[in-house]
């Protein structure tokens, strides 16, 4: 028999419900995404998250039950987002999917956002009929998150009901990575987020970088060096990217009048590529370029070191980064050299409900159910420790 889940999540700026089938068929996933909101503050700013949340939790998951022409009774269980994540956002969920799960007399799953990233990937494989093999190394990559995990089975392919172990092996000792775009966006006047738009200029750069040790741009002297830190070599660190890009812009005062120009395009609400591209030098794109091409080194060196020292080949990369069209050509250029890159589309990329639902079909299946004493937990930790 089928098992139908309704997953819910809320742990960031996106309020999300979703039905999932067997952990593998999506009925239906709805996202209802702040982005709008906190635009003009350049990040999420955490009390505005969790009113809209409370305002949106309602109609997003009576529409994802609208879409997957289910009522509340036909449901087998449901999923929700224990953390990590910012507490009041995180509450909403949890307050309501408790609720929710009394009245209906239904089973509840708490599930870890993280898990829920490596299920996006699996997710997506499954509905092409494909299975991981597992030991795979998994790069969860987002605007809050980047980390790196050794994700085992109990046996070598991931089932979709499968409990997954996980290995804390490295992690951003300061910003995520997309934390990173999104500032550098700020920097270059581009908007946010930053991720998409600068995913979409950084191929009208300059090419100088490409296969070499650091990228470099002899041109316009942009220089990002080799990354050096004591200690894990599998953790990360992106503020000195960003503090080379301000330091670079401080020296050449002569950028300042096209950011100037950009602002005020966004302020007039022109914030496509295709709106921005104009008002960007070719040093500027060069910039962009370099920066891009810095932080997927970092990103694709790091998840091979990862590998090669746990002797696994598969890799599993999800969260919002994972849409990096970079990124994905770099990890598939590497698949070539026998190692297997699994991603989710796009839409699984990012925070959604239906990643939530799947890895909870997994620990529904063995046997797991929540309490009432389930609470939101901030820094929910996915695994043991390195
Ligand atoms: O997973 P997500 O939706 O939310 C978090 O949990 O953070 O990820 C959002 C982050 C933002 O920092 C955004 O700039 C970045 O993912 N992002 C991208 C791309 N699309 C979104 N970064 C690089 N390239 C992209 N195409
Ligand atoms: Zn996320």
């Amino acid at each position: 028999m089928s098992v139908r889940i309704l997953g819910i999540e809320s742990s960031c700026d996106e309020t999300a419900a979703a039905v999932v089938v067997d952990g593998r068929e999506i009925l239906s996933s709805v996202v209802s995404s702040q982005t709008d909101i906190h635009r003009k503050y350049g990040g999420v700013v955490p009390e505005l998250a969790s009113r809209e949340h409370l305002r949106q939790i309602v109609p997003v998951v009576r529409e994802a039950l609208e879409k997957a022409g289910l009522v509340f009774g036909d449901l087998d269980a449901i999923g929700v987002t224990q953390g990590p994540g910012l507490v009041g956002a995180l509450l909403v969920g949890v307050t309501y999917a408790k609720a929710l799960a009394i009245e209906l007399g239904k089973p509840l799953v708490g599930v870890n956002h993280l898990e829920g990233h490596v299920h996006a990937v699996l997710l997506e494989a499954h509905r092409a009929g494909l299975k991981p093999e597992l030991p795979a190394v998994c790069l969860i990559v987002s605007g809050g998150h980047t980390l790196l995990y050794e994700v085992t089975g109990k046996s070598n392919g991931a089932d979709s009901d499968a409990t997954l172990l996980y290995k804390r092996l490295g992690g951003t000792r300061d910003d995520a990575a997309g934390e990173a775009y999104d500032k550098v966006a700020r920097l270059l006047g581009l908007g946010y987020p930053g991720g998409p738009i600068i995913d979409q200029l950084a191929e009208q750069g300059s090419e100088a970088g490409v296969g070499a040790k650091s990228p470099v741009d002899a041109e316009n002297n942009l220089r990002f060096g080799p990354t050096k830190m004591s200690g894990n070599a599998l953790d990360f660190s992106f503020s000195g990217v960003k503090t080379a890009v301000l330091y670079h812009l401080r020296e050449h005062p002569d950028l300042n009048a096209e950011i100037e120009a950009r602002r005020e395009a966004l302020a007039a609400g022109r914030r496509s590529a295709a709106q921005l591209r104009p008002l960007c030098s070719q040093h500027t794109l060069n910039l962009i370029s370099s920066f891009q091409r810095k932080v997927v080194h970092e990103l694709v060196s790091r998840s091979l070191a990862a590998a090669s020292q746990c002797g696994v080949k598969t890799i599993l990369v999800s969260g919002g980064v994972a849409a990096n069209r970079e990124l994905r050509t770099t990890f598939e250029a590497e698949a070539r050299q026998g190692i297997s890159v699994f991603f989710p589309s796009r839409e699984l990329s990012t925070d959604n409900a239906a990643m939530i639902a799947a890895a909870a079909f997994a620990r529904f299946s063995n046997g797991e159910r929540a309490g009432s004493d389930l609470d939101a937990t901030p820094s929910l930790p996915l695994g043991g420790a390195s």
